[in-house]
């Protein structure tokens, strides 16, 4: 049984009978009145609320929210900032786009939320370039809330807390979304993630204490303040508690955004949220945005939570719950050439694993593509892919983690289907061997130095 709405509870399935709610319909639907609770609430409860709620980050780490905001000073030096990511750029998610679509004031009641949690006294939105549209509706909506005494220097209706709230458009990078490329960008400066240590909540934007949350987490934040943390967890499992958006795509029958609760199985969110598979079985998922990988054709049982993901579907997590559904039709290392290929054009170029890694990786899987493969190949792919990431501890960032999850259980899960196009003939008769700085290239046919 599907859950009863909560981050959609103002937007019907039905595309013909969708609205945007402005802020009077928000206010008949019982918007802002957790936002008052708040008013009257002393900060540290509100952090302490959202931690005993378990809620955790919707953008693709799963961190805790509670446990995030109370990493932010308590002893107030200067400026606070809140930057909230909407940069939704990850291959195959499209749901923080449906809550600013329709319902741009839960969002902006979130924000005002942790704004007064953490003393934060300016809120940047940021938008992903691309979302014209959802910029639109969220000026607007700042517009209204600024003229309703949310935002501005009178405090937050009238209370002690000065809260602004500004958009910011990106200029299309998906390196952007990353949480300090973020913040390089809003600085005005190229958005190439930084060094950790300093963390954000010390030095974020303008080096100043800054906390970054999603959408999705921050809509979150005025339900679990009305109903409180005990309700927050009757959904989900006891790691992954609350609601979450699905957004499924690919083969099936019914694409879109579909909210239940975590730790739905795979299964049933392809054949009774989604409306089961198109054009033939089930035979991969892209779990959570290309970065998560995939999981395979015998994987249909794994809960989707940020834990089963991991541990049973051997995947990097649940990641934004951005579903790429694939029937088995689907020519896997078409599809991730696919993915490599997205990565090596959106790598910044700081770190060389992540720059020259994804590069060459793309190359060889042209070369499998075009029916050039060689047995070699598939264990360069896998050499390359463990040598990349803020695990191995060799970038950054988490992209190159991204391009690493997706090769790696890409090429394991199907391995027969990549090793198909991978002969062992090529390799054994071509080896190059460089003398002095010349190649020598034996061949079938001798050898030829140049
Ligand atoms: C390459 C890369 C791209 C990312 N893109 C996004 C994004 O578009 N939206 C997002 O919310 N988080 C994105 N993240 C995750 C953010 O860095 C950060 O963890 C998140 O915004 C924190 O919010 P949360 O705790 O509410 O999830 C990305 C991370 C990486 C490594
Ligand atoms: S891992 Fe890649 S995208 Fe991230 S900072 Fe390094 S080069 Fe840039």
């Amino acid at each position: 049984m599907p859950i009863e709405p909560v981050l959609t509870k103002r937007i019907p399935l039905d595309p013909a009978q969708r609205k945007t709610y402005w802020y009077d319909d928000y206010i008949a639907t019982g918007g802002y009145a957790s936002l008052r609770k708040a008013i009257d609430t002393p900060p540290d409860e509100l952090i302490k609320i959202v931690t005993d709620s378990g809620l955790r980050g919707r953008g693709g780490a799963g961190f805790s929210t509670g446990q995030k905001w109370s990493f932010i000073p308590k002893e107030k030096k200067g400026a606070h900032y809140l930057a909230v990511n909407a940069d939704e750029s990850e291959p195959g998610t499209f749901k923080d786009r449906y809550l600013l679509d329709y319902d741009p004031h839960q969002l902006l009641e979130g924000i005002a939320i942790a704004c007064i949690a953490t003393q934060v006294d300016v809120a940047y939105i940021f938008i992903r370039g691309e979302y014209h549209r959802q910029a639109k509706v969220l000026e607007r909506a700042i517009h209204e809330a600024y003229e309703k005494g949310v935002f501005g220097q009178n405090g937050v209706y009238g209370s002690k807390y000065k809260v602004e709230c500004h958009l910011h458009r990106g200029a299309g990078a998906y390196i952007c979304g990353e949480e300090t490329g973020l913040l390089e960008a809003l600085e005005g400066k190229r958005g190439w993630p930084r060094n950790k240590p300093p963390f954000p909540a010390i030095a974020g934007a303008f080096a100043r204490p800054t906390v970054i949350n999603n959408v999705e987490t921050l809509c979150c934040v005025p339900h679990i303040l009305e109903r409180g943390p005990a309700w927050f967890k009757t959904m989900g499992t006891p790691s992954s508690p609350g609601p979450k958006l699905f957004g499924m795509s690919g083969h099936v029958n019914k694409p879109g955004v579909y909210e239940d609760s975590l730790g739905i199985t795979l299964d049933y969110a392809i054949n009774t949220l989604a409306g089961g598979m198109k054009g033939g079985k089930f035979k991969a998922c892209i779990c959570g945005g290309i970065s998560m990988g995939v999981l395979g054709t015998n994987q249909l049982d794994v809960k989707l939570d940020f834990d089963d993901v991991r541990f049973k579907g051997g995947c990097l997590g649940l990641g934004t719950a951005g579903m790429i559904v694939m029937n088995e039709h689907t020519d896997m290392v078409l599809a991730l050439r696919n993915c490599v290929r997205f990565y090596s054009h959106e790598s910044c170029g700081q770190c060389t694993p992540c720059r020259e890694g994804s590069a060459w990786m793309r190359k060889i899987l042209d070369r499998i593509v075009d029916g050039r493969g060689r047995a070699k190949d598939l264990e360069m792919l896998l050499e390359l892919e463990k040598t990349m990431g803020i695990m191995p501890g060799t970038t950054i960032c988490g992209l190159a983690d991204g391009t690493a999850w997706s090769t790696r259980t890409f090429i394991n899960k199907f391995y027969d289907e990549f090793a198909a196009r991978c002969p062992d003939e090529p390799t054994k008769s071509v080896s190059l061997k460089v003398t002095r700085g010349r190649m020598n290239v034996v061949t079938p046919m001798g050898s030829n130095t140049r």
